[in-house]
């Protein structure tokens, strides 16, 4: 009997770890990042969207993936010029559009390669 109920509960703790994906509130990029895509954000796209744009954007692909986030907006933003700025400099845009929607900043800047941006899911702001 004892044994048995050990064995569910490493079977229940193991199936918890495994379920819980990492998402935007894990602290997942930097203050100094989302300060550079503030710069960036004025420069290349307050002239369509203003702050308060995000946070329902967010909404709306919460529970996707932000790898998918930044590919769409790589691909079609800035709506006048798509595709007109460096990777980087797309990552830092959504650092600061995560700081606007309260994500909290951690150590380590959001990075785009090493496929960790699959994995990572949007949370609902
Ligand atoms: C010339 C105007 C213009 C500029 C500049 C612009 N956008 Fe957009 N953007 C649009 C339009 C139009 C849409 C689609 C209509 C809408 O949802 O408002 C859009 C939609 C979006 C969306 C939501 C798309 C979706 O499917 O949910 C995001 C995110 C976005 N833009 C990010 C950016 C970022 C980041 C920049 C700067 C690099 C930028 N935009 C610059 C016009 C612009």
């Amino acid at each position: 009997m004892v044994r048995l109920s050990v064995a569910v509960l490493v079977v229940l703790l193991s199936f918890n770890v495994g379920a819980k994906p990492r998402t935007t509130i894990d602290a997942v990029y930097s203050k100094q990042q989302a300060k550079s895509g503030e710069g960036l954000y004025r420069e290349h796209c307050l002239i369509c969207h203003d702050k308060k744009y995000f946070q329902p954007v967010l909404e709306v692909w919460s529970g996707q993936s932000v790898a998918t986030l930044l590919q769409m907006m790589s691909a079609t933003m800035p709506e006048s010029d798509p595709g007109s700025l460096r990777g980087k400099e797309y990552v830092d845009i959504l650092a600061y559009i995560f700081s606007l929607s309260k994500f909290p900043a951690g150590d380590e800047p959001l990075e785009r390669r090493g496929g960790k941006l699959d994995e990572l899911i949007i949370a609902n702001p």
